[in-house]
Protein backbone atom coordinates (compact mmCIF):
# COMPACT_ATOMS: atom_id res chain seq x y z
CA UNK A 1 0.00 0.00 0.00
CA UNK A 2 1.38 3.37 -0.89
CA UNK A 3 1.94 5.77 2.00
CA UNK A 4 -0.25 8.90 1.17
CA UNK A 5 1.17 10.69 4.61
CA UNK A 6 4.71 9.94 3.40
CA UNK A 7 3.91 11.16 -0.36
CA UNK A 8 1.86 14.34 1.00
CA UNK A 9 4.98 15.17 3.14
CA UNK A 10 7.57 14.81 0.37
CA UNK A 11 5.15 17.15 -1.23
CA UNK A 12 5.29 19.98 0.56
CA UNK A 13 8.61 19.96 1.67
CA UNK A 14 9.55 19.80 -1.66
CA UNK A 15 7.10 19.93 -4.65
CA UNK A 16 7.03 23.58 -6.04
CA UNK A 17 3.43 23.52 -7.77
CA UNK A 18 2.65 25.54 -10.96
CA UNK A 19 0.27 28.32 -10.50
CA UNK A 20 -0.04 27.80 -7.08
CA UNK A 21 0.12 30.21 -4.05
CA UNK A 22 2.56 27.33 -1.67
CA UNK A 23 1.62 28.85 1.70
CA UNK A 24 -2.28 28.10 1.15
CA UNK A 25 -1.35 24.40 -0.02
CA UNK A 26 0.95 23.63 2.43
CA UNK A 27 -1.26 24.91 5.34
CA UNK A 28 -4.47 24.85 4.04
CA UNK A 29 -5.38 22.31 0.84
CA UNK A 30 -5.89 18.46 1.14
CA UNK A 31 -3.43 17.00 -0.99
CA UNK A 32 -4.49 14.71 -3.07
CA UNK A 33 -1.97 11.96 -4.36
CA UNK A 34 -3.19 10.58 -7.65
CA UNK A 35 -1.92 6.83 -8.02
CA UNK A 36 -3.59 5.42 -11.61
CA UNK A 37 -6.45 6.03 -13.89
CA UNK A 38 -8.65 4.36 -16.40
CA UNK A 39 -10.44 5.70 -19.21
CA UNK A 40 -12.00 8.67 -17.82
CA UNK A 41 -11.33 7.89 -13.44
CA UNK A 42 -8.62 8.92 -11.58
CA UNK A 43 -7.96 6.84 -8.54
CA UNK A 44 -5.48 8.19 -5.49
CA UNK A 45 -3.90 6.60 -3.09
CA UNK A 46 -6.75 6.12 -0.76
CA UNK A 47 -8.58 4.05 -3.74
CA UNK A 48 -11.17 7.19 -4.06
CA UNK A 49 -11.80 7.87 -7.48
CA UNK A 50 -12.44 11.03 -9.30
CA UNK A 51 -13.60 11.88 -12.67
CA UNK A 52 -11.59 13.78 -14.85
CA UNK A 53 -13.38 16.39 -15.49
CA UNK A 54 -10.26 18.83 -17.14
CA UNK A 55 -8.96 16.24 -19.48
CA UNK A 56 -5.88 16.88 -16.72
CA UNK A 57 -5.33 20.23 -17.88
CA UNK A 58 -7.06 19.92 -21.55
CA UNK A 59 -4.76 17.09 -23.08
CA UNK A 60 -6.42 13.81 -22.91
CA UNK A 61 -8.96 12.73 -25.50
CA UNK A 62 -9.27 9.07 -25.16
CA UNK A 63 -9.19 8.51 -21.29
CA UNK A 64 -6.17 6.86 -19.35
CA UNK A 65 -4.52 3.73 -19.90
CA UNK A 66 -5.88 3.30 -23.40
CA UNK A 67 -4.72 -0.59 -24.55
CA UNK A 68 -3.72 1.10 -28.37
CA UNK A 69 -1.35 3.88 -26.91
CA UNK A 70 -0.05 2.13 -23.90
CA UNK A 71 1.02 -0.64 -26.75
CA UNK A 72 2.39 1.93 -28.86
CA UNK A 73 4.78 3.31 -26.43
CA UNK A 74 5.82 0.17 -24.92
CA UNK A 75 6.65 -1.38 -28.51
CA UNK A 76 8.71 2.18 -29.23
CA UNK A 77 9.91 1.35 -25.62
CA UNK A 78 11.30 -1.58 -26.52
CA UNK A 79 13.14 0.06 -29.73
CA UNK A 80 14.36 3.16 -27.96
CA UNK A 81 12.97 5.72 -25.49
CA UNK A 82 15.30 8.85 -27.40
CA UNK A 83 17.49 9.70 -29.76
CA UNK A 84 18.49 13.27 -31.00
CA UNK A 85 17.01 15.15 -34.26
CA UNK A 86 20.20 17.00 -34.39
CA UNK A 87 21.87 15.45 -37.48
CA UNK A 88 19.64 12.48 -37.58
CA UNK A 89 16.00 11.70 -37.46
CA UNK A 90 14.02 9.04 -36.42
CA UNK A 91 10.99 6.49 -37.31
CA UNK A 92 8.10 7.77 -35.41
CA UNK A 93 9.41 11.50 -35.76
CA UNK A 94 9.44 11.19 -39.46
CA UNK A 95 5.75 9.79 -39.85
CA UNK A 96 4.01 11.53 -37.46
CA UNK A 97 5.46 15.17 -40.05
CA UNK A 98 4.04 13.61 -42.60
CA UNK A 99 0.82 12.51 -40.93
CA UNK A 100 0.33 16.34 -39.39
CA UNK A 101 0.99 17.76 -42.76
CA UNK A 102 -1.79 15.79 -44.14
CA UNK A 103 -4.71 16.24 -41.63
CA UNK A 104 -3.40 19.97 -40.90
CA UNK A 105 -5.20 22.95 -42.33
CA UNK A 106 -4.15 23.20 -46.15
CA UNK A 107 -0.68 24.58 -46.90
CA UNK A 108 1.11 23.64 -43.51
CA UNK A 109 3.47 21.23 -44.58
CA UNK A 110 6.62 22.05 -42.72
CA UNK A 111 6.71 20.61 -38.69
CA UNK A 112 8.78 21.72 -36.08
CA UNK A 113 8.58 19.86 -33.01
CA UNK A 114 9.02 21.21 -29.34
CA UNK A 115 7.69 19.88 -25.96
CA UNK A 116 4.94 21.86 -25.30
CA UNK A 117 2.23 24.35 -26.25
CA UNK A 118 4.80 27.48 -24.50
CA UNK A 119 7.90 26.46 -27.23
CA UNK A 120 5.50 25.61 -29.75
CA UNK A 121 3.92 29.07 -29.98
CA UNK A 122 7.82 30.85 -28.92
CA UNK A 123 9.12 28.58 -32.01
CA UNK A 124 5.96 30.85 -34.22
CA UNK A 125 7.49 33.86 -32.75
CA UNK A 126 10.80 33.37 -33.79
CA UNK A 127 10.21 31.59 -37.47
CA UNK A 128 7.96 34.59 -37.93
CA UNK A 129 10.50 37.33 -37.08
CA UNK A 130 13.20 35.59 -38.79
CA UNK A 131 10.57 34.96 -41.93
CA UNK A 132 10.13 38.87 -42.76
CA UNK A 133 13.96 39.31 -42.12
CA UNK A 134 15.31 37.00 -44.64
CA UNK A 135 12.34 38.44 -47.04
CA UNK A 136 13.37 41.74 -46.93
CA UNK A 137 10.56 42.87 -44.66
CA UNK A 138 13.03 43.49 -41.64
CA UNK A 139 10.20 46.45 -40.16
CA UNK A 140 8.08 43.94 -39.02
CA UNK A 141 9.24 43.12 -35.45
CA UNK A 142 5.98 43.15 -34.17
CA UNK A 143 2.85 40.61 -32.99
CA UNK A 144 -0.65 41.50 -32.45
CA UNK A 145 -2.27 39.70 -30.27
CA UNK A 146 -5.53 39.48 -28.27
CA UNK A 147 -6.61 41.20 -25.09
CA UNK A 148 -6.48 38.37 -21.98
CA UNK A 149 -4.57 36.03 -24.30
CA UNK A 150 -2.65 33.34 -23.05
CA UNK A 151 -0.17 31.02 -25.32
CA UNK A 152 2.13 29.90 -22.36
CA UNK A 153 4.88 31.05 -20.00
CA UNK A 154 8.03 31.14 -21.59
CA UNK A 155 9.27 34.59 -21.65
CA UNK A 156 7.92 35.17 -25.42
CA UNK A 157 4.57 33.37 -24.68
CA UNK A 158 4.22 35.79 -21.64
CA UNK A 159 4.86 39.37 -23.88
CA UNK A 160 2.05 38.09 -26.09
CA UNK A 161 -0.42 37.12 -23.28
CA UNK A 162 -2.70 39.66 -22.06
CA UNK A 163 -3.95 38.49 -18.53
CA UNK A 164 -2.63 40.47 -16.00
CA UNK A 165 -2.76 38.29 -13.43
CA UNK A 166 -0.29 36.52 -14.67
CA UNK A 167 1.36 38.15 -16.97
CA UNK A 168 1.47 41.90 -15.43
CA UNK A 169 4.68 40.80 -12.74
CA UNK A 170 6.91 40.03 -15.65
CA UNK A 171 6.00 43.27 -17.46
CA UNK A 172 9.70 44.20 -17.08
CA UNK A 173 10.60 41.36 -19.18
CA UNK A 174 8.21 41.16 -22.23
CA UNK A 175 8.46 42.65 -25.44
CA UNK A 176 5.73 45.43 -26.79
CA UNK A 177 2.70 43.87 -28.77
CA UNK A 178 0.13 45.56 -30.45
CA UNK A 179 -3.04 44.47 -28.20
CA UNK A 180 -6.52 43.54 -29.83
CA UNK A 181 -9.33 44.17 -27.48
CA UNK A 182 -10.90 40.52 -26.38
CA UNK A 183 -14.33 39.71 -28.17
CA UNK A 184 -15.42 39.22 -24.69
CA UNK A 185 -19.50 39.38 -25.67
CA UNK A 186 -20.60 39.28 -21.58
CA UNK A 187 -18.66 42.49 -21.34
CA UNK A 188 -19.32 43.47 -24.78
CA UNK A 189 -18.11 47.46 -24.32
CA UNK A 190 -20.99 48.63 -26.83
CA UNK A 191 -23.28 46.68 -25.08
CA UNK A 192 -24.77 45.30 -27.62
CA UNK A 193 -25.77 41.51 -28.24
CA UNK A 194 -24.40 38.81 -29.95
CA UNK A 195 -27.61 37.51 -31.47
CA UNK A 196 -28.01 41.04 -33.31
CA UNK A 197 -24.53 42.77 -33.54
CA UNK A 198 -22.53 43.35 -37.03
CA UNK A 199 -18.91 42.63 -35.22
CA UNK A 200 -18.35 45.42 -34.54
CA UNK A 201 -15.18 43.90 -32.05
CA UNK A 202 -13.65 42.70 -35.49
CA UNK A 203 -14.40 45.97 -37.18
CA UNK A 204 -12.18 47.84 -34.38
CA UNK A 205 -9.56 44.94 -34.43
CA UNK A 206 -8.95 45.02 -38.73
CA UNK A 207 -8.86 48.88 -38.16
CA UNK A 208 -5.74 48.19 -35.22
CA UNK A 209 -4.02 45.73 -37.56
CA UNK A 210 -4.06 48.40 -40.23
CA UNK A 211 -2.75 50.92 -38.46
CA UNK A 212 0.50 48.55 -37.82
CA UNK A 213 0.29 46.61 -40.56
CA UNK A 214 4.13 47.91 -41.71
CA UNK A 215 5.31 47.06 -38.53
CA UNK A 216 4.00 43.52 -37.64
CA UNK A 217 5.03 40.19 -38.43
CA UNK A 218 2.45 38.45 -37.44
CA UNK A 219 -1.04 38.08 -35.07
CA UNK A 220 -1.50 35.59 -32.99
CA UNK A 221 -4.65 34.23 -32.17
CA UNK A 222 -6.20 31.34 -30.14
CA UNK A 223 -8.90 30.61 -33.08
CA UNK A 224 -12.35 30.83 -31.77
CA UNK A 225 -11.92 30.36 -27.84
CA UNK A 226 -9.55 31.72 -25.66
CA UNK A 227 -9.49 29.33 -23.46
CA UNK A 228 -7.35 30.29 -20.19
CA UNK A 229 -9.60 33.85 -20.40
CA UNK A 230 -12.41 31.80 -19.03
CA UNK A 231 -13.52 30.08 -22.13
CA UNK A 232 -14.40 33.34 -24.20
CA UNK A 233 -16.37 32.12 -27.16
CA UNK A 234 -15.39 34.63 -29.86
CA UNK A 235 -18.82 35.22 -32.13
CA UNK A 236 -19.05 33.37 -35.33
CA UNK A 237 -17.14 35.11 -38.62
CA UNK A 238 -14.85 36.90 -35.74
CA UNK A 239 -11.83 34.86 -36.95
CA UNK A 240 -12.54 34.98 -40.46
CA UNK A 241 -12.47 38.62 -40.62
CA UNK A 242 -8.99 38.44 -38.57
CA UNK A 243 -7.39 36.35 -41.00
CA UNK A 244 -9.15 38.14 -44.07
CA UNK A 245 -7.13 41.39 -42.83
CA UNK A 246 -3.89 39.16 -41.94
CA UNK A 247 -3.66 37.81 -45.43
CA UNK A 248 -4.23 41.71 -47.46
CA UNK A 249 -2.01 43.34 -44.99
CA UNK A 250 1.18 40.56 -45.21
CA UNK A 251 0.40 39.93 -41.50
CA UNK A 252 1.19 36.10 -40.63
CA UNK A 253 -1.75 34.79 -38.84
CA UNK A 254 -0.50 32.18 -36.13
CA UNK A 255 -2.85 30.09 -35.13
CA UNK A 256 -2.46 28.85 -31.79
CA UNK A 257 -4.35 25.54 -31.63
CA UNK A 258 -2.72 24.71 -28.30
CA UNK A 259 -6.17 24.21 -26.76
CA UNK A 260 -8.57 24.09 -29.27
CA UNK A 261 -6.87 21.63 -32.17
CA UNK A 262 -7.51 17.57 -31.71
CA UNK A 263 -11.14 17.80 -31.51
CA UNK A 264 -11.64 20.01 -28.60
CA UNK A 265 -13.79 22.60 -30.50
CA UNK A 266 -15.86 18.89 -32.41
CA UNK A 267 -13.76 19.05 -35.15
CA UNK A 268 -10.17 18.22 -35.58
CA UNK A 269 -9.11 21.71 -36.02
CA UNK A 270 -11.08 24.80 -34.56
CA UNK A 271 -9.66 27.05 -37.51
CA UNK A 272 -11.15 25.06 -40.27
CA UNK A 273 -15.04 25.94 -39.14
CA UNK A 274 -14.69 29.06 -40.10
CA UNK A 275 -12.22 27.83 -43.20
CA UNK A 276 -9.46 29.95 -41.56
CA UNK A 277 -5.93 29.22 -43.05
CA UNK A 278 -3.18 30.16 -40.71
CA UNK A 279 0.12 30.39 -42.47
CA UNK A 280 1.91 29.09 -39.10
CA UNK A 281 0.07 27.06 -36.76
CA UNK A 282 0.84 25.75 -32.60
CA UNK A 283 -0.35 22.42 -31.50
CA UNK A 284 0.52 20.46 -28.47
CA UNK A 285 -1.66 19.25 -25.31
CA UNK A 286 -3.96 17.02 -26.94
CA UNK A 287 -1.37 15.73 -29.74
CA UNK A 288 -0.31 12.73 -27.71
CA UNK A 289 -3.61 11.97 -26.57
CA UNK A 290 -2.58 13.93 -23.27
CA UNK A 291 0.33 11.17 -22.70
CA UNK A 292 3.59 12.71 -23.27
CA UNK A 293 4.73 16.24 -23.57
CA UNK A 294 5.22 16.83 -27.26
CA UNK A 295 4.37 19.61 -29.61
CA UNK A 296 5.03 20.77 -33.20
CA UNK A 297 4.61 24.16 -34.90
CA UNK A 298 3.80 23.91 -38.57
CA UNK A 299 4.40 26.58 -41.43
CA UNK A 300 3.74 26.87 -45.15
CA UNK A 301 6.19 25.99 -47.90
CA UNK A 302 6.64 29.78 -48.44
CA UNK A 303 7.15 30.19 -45.31
CA UNK A 304 10.00 27.25 -44.55
CA UNK A 305 11.76 28.04 -48.34
CA UNK A 306 12.89 31.64 -46.82
CA UNK A 307 15.16 29.46 -44.37
CA UNK A 308 17.11 27.66 -47.28
CA UNK A 309 20.14 27.98 -48.25
CA UNK A 310 23.47 27.24 -48.05
CA UNK A 311 25.29 26.63 -44.40
CA UNK A 312 27.14 29.71 -44.98
CA UNK A 313 23.92 31.80 -45.58
CA UNK A 314 23.11 32.01 -42.02
CA UNK A 315 19.44 31.46 -42.88
CA UNK A 316 18.60 28.18 -41.15
CA UNK A 317 16.07 28.10 -38.37
CA UNK A 318 19.08 28.15 -35.41
CA UNK A 319 16.45 26.70 -32.47
CA UNK A 320 15.85 23.52 -31.08
CA UNK A 321 16.05 21.49 -27.74
CA UNK A 322 17.10 18.39 -26.80
CA UNK A 323 13.69 16.41 -26.83
CA UNK A 324 12.83 17.79 -30.28
CA UNK A 325 11.14 14.95 -32.07
CA UNK A 326 10.88 12.75 -28.79
CA UNK A 327 10.19 8.86 -30.57
CA UNK A 328 7.59 7.82 -27.34
CA UNK A 329 6.20 10.95 -27.90
CA UNK A 330 5.43 10.41 -31.29
CA UNK A 331 5.07 6.88 -31.50
CA UNK A 332 2.32 8.41 -28.70
CA UNK A 333 0.85 10.76 -31.30
CA UNK A 334 0.32 8.41 -33.97
CA UNK A 335 -1.64 5.69 -31.98
CA UNK A 336 -3.86 8.79 -30.45
CA UNK A 337 -4.50 10.07 -34.40
CA UNK A 338 -5.34 6.46 -35.34
CA UNK A 339 -8.07 6.49 -32.89
CA UNK A 340 -9.19 10.19 -32.73
CA UNK A 341 -10.10 10.36 -36.82
CA UNK A 342 -12.64 8.00 -36.71
CA UNK A 343 -14.12 9.54 -33.82
CA UNK A 344 -14.25 13.13 -35.84
CA UNK A 345 -17.71 11.96 -37.42
CA UNK A 346 -19.83 11.53 -34.27
CA UNK A 347 -17.53 14.37 -32.06
CA UNK A 348 -20.59 17.32 -33.18
CA UNK A 349 -23.45 15.29 -31.74
CA UNK A 350 -21.69 14.19 -28.87
CA UNK A 351 -20.50 17.78 -28.15
CA UNK A 352 -24.07 19.23 -28.61
CA UNK A 353 -25.69 16.44 -26.30
CA UNK A 354 -23.41 18.10 -23.48
CA UNK A 355 -24.73 21.08 -24.34
CA UNK A 356 -28.13 19.94 -23.91
CA UNK A 357 -27.16 18.49 -20.53
CA UNK A 358 -25.51 22.14 -19.37
CA UNK A 359 -28.70 24.22 -20.62
CA UNK A 360 -30.40 23.75 -17.40
CA UNK A 361 -27.70 24.88 -15.23
CA UNK A 362 -28.01 28.70 -16.65
CA UNK A 363 -30.89 29.33 -14.48
CA UNK A 364 -29.15 28.62 -11.36
CA UNK A 365 -29.23 32.40 -9.36
CA UNK A 366 -25.72 33.22 -9.84
CA UNK A 367 -24.78 32.04 -13.54
CA UNK A 368 -23.80 34.64 -15.21
CA UNK A 369 -22.99 32.46 -18.61
CA UNK A 370 -22.38 29.35 -19.84
CA UNK A 371 -19.83 29.22 -22.80
CA UNK A 372 -19.65 26.22 -25.08
CA UNK A 373 -17.64 25.14 -28.07
CA UNK A 374 -17.73 21.56 -28.73
CA UNK A 375 -16.08 20.17 -24.99
CA UNK A 376 -14.69 23.28 -24.03
CA UNK A 377 -17.06 25.13 -21.86
CA UNK A 378 -16.91 27.82 -19.04
CA UNK A 379 -19.75 28.42 -16.31
CA UNK A 380 -18.79 31.81 -15.49
CA UNK A 381 -20.64 32.86 -11.80
CA UNK A 382 -21.47 36.62 -10.56
CA UNK A 383 -22.58 38.00 -7.11
CA UNK A 384 -25.36 39.45 -9.21
CA UNK A 385 -25.38 38.41 -12.54
CA UNK A 386 -28.35 40.80 -13.50
CA UNK A 387 -26.06 43.90 -12.63
CA UNK A 388 -22.65 42.19 -13.76
CA UNK A 389 -21.62 42.17 -10.07
CA UNK A 390 -18.65 39.63 -9.23
CA UNK A 391 -17.81 38.34 -5.98
CA UNK A 392 -15.28 40.18 -3.95
CA UNK A 393 -11.89 37.97 -5.25
CA UNK A 394 -10.98 37.15 -1.67
CA UNK A 395 -14.34 34.68 -1.60
CA UNK A 396 -12.23 32.17 -3.78
CA UNK A 397 -16.20 31.14 -5.45
CA UNK A 398 -14.65 29.30 -8.30
CA UNK A 399 -12.23 27.74 -6.43
CA UNK A 400 -14.90 26.68 -3.72
CA UNK A 401 -16.77 25.23 -6.59
CA UNK A 402 -14.11 22.96 -7.87
CA UNK A 403 -13.94 22.02 -4.08
CA UNK A 404 -17.19 21.05 -3.31
CA UNK A 405 -17.19 19.13 -6.75
CA UNK A 406 -13.81 17.17 -5.86
CA UNK A 407 -15.68 16.33 -2.47
CA UNK A 408 -18.21 14.53 -5.47
CA UNK A 409 -16.09 13.19 -6.86
CA UNK A 410 -15.19 15.22 -9.70
CA UNK A 411 -12.17 16.72 -10.79
CA UNK A 412 -12.73 20.50 -12.41
CA UNK A 413 -10.89 23.82 -12.37
CA UNK A 414 -11.83 27.54 -11.91
CA UNK A 415 -10.26 30.65 -13.26
CA UNK A 416 -11.33 33.12 -11.26
CA UNK A 417 -14.83 32.23 -10.99
CA UNK A 418 -15.57 30.35 -13.61
CA UNK A 419 -15.97 26.74 -13.32
CA UNK A 420 -14.29 25.15 -16.65
CA UNK A 421 -15.31 21.67 -17.99
CA UNK A 422 -13.47 20.10 -20.85
CA UNK A 423 -13.49 16.10 -20.19
CA UNK A 424 -12.04 13.57 -22.56
CA UNK A 425 -13.57 13.03 -25.87
CA UNK A 426 -14.50 9.49 -24.84
CA UNK A 427 -16.50 10.60 -21.77
CA UNK A 428 -19.90 8.33 -22.02
CA UNK A 429 -23.09 9.88 -21.79
CA UNK A 430 -23.43 8.98 -18.29
CA UNK A 431 -20.00 10.16 -17.20
CA UNK A 432 -21.55 13.87 -18.77
CA UNK A 433 -24.34 13.68 -16.99
CA UNK A 434 -22.45 13.02 -13.49
CA UNK A 435 -19.61 15.89 -14.45
CA UNK A 436 -22.73 18.06 -15.02
CA UNK A 437 -24.97 16.95 -12.38
CA UNK A 438 -22.06 17.14 -10.04
CA UNK A 439 -21.02 20.75 -11.37
CA UNK A 440 -24.37 21.89 -10.65
CA UNK A 441 -24.54 20.76 -7.34
CA UNK A 442 -21.34 21.95 -6.76
CA UNK A 443 -22.07 26.15 -8.11
CA UNK A 444 -25.56 25.80 -6.23
CA UNK A 445 -24.00 24.47 -2.60
CA UNK A 446 -21.55 27.29 -2.75
CA UNK A 447 -23.86 30.19 -4.66
CA UNK A 448 -26.85 29.78 -2.74
CA UNK A 449 -25.60 29.34 0.46
C1 LIG B 1 -3.91 28.42 -26.14
C2 LIG B 1 -2.75 27.93 -25.33
N1 LIG B 1 -1.52 28.11 -25.79
C3 LIG B 1 -0.44 27.68 -25.13
C4 LIG B 1 -0.58 27.03 -23.92
C5 LIG B 1 0.63 26.59 -23.17
O1 LIG B 1 0.77 25.20 -23.23
P1 LIG B 1 1.78 24.46 -22.25
O2 LIG B 1 1.17 24.53 -20.89
O3 LIG B 1 1.85 23.06 -22.79
O4 LIG B 1 3.07 25.18 -22.33
C6 LIG B 1 -1.86 26.82 -23.40
C7 LIG B 1 -2.04 26.13 -22.12
O5 LIG B 1 -3.09 26.08 -21.54
C8 LIG B 1 -2.98 27.29 -24.12
O6 LIG B 1 -4.22 27.14 -23.65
Amino acid sequence: MTDTKDLVEADRRHFWHPFTQMSTWIEDEEVVVIESGRGCWLVDTEGRRYLDGVSSLWCNLHGHRVEAIDDAVRAQLDRIAHSTTLGLTNVPAARLAGRLAQIAPPGLTRVFFSDSGATAVEAALKLAFQYHVQTGMRSRTRFAALGSAYHGDTVGSVSIGGIEAMHGMFAPLRFDVVRVPTPDCLRCPRGLDRASCRLECADEAVQILERHARSLAGLVVEPLVQGAAGMIVQPEGYLSRLAGACGRLGILLIADEVATGFGRTGTLFACTQEDVRPDILCLAKGLTGGYLPLAATLATEEIFSAFLGTPASGRAFLHGHTYTGNPLGCAAALASLDLLEPMLETLPARAERFGELLEPLADLDHVAEIRRRGFMVGIEVMQDPGSRTAYPADLRTGHRIINEARSRGVIIRPLGDVAVLNPPLSISDEEMELLVRVTGESIAAVTEA
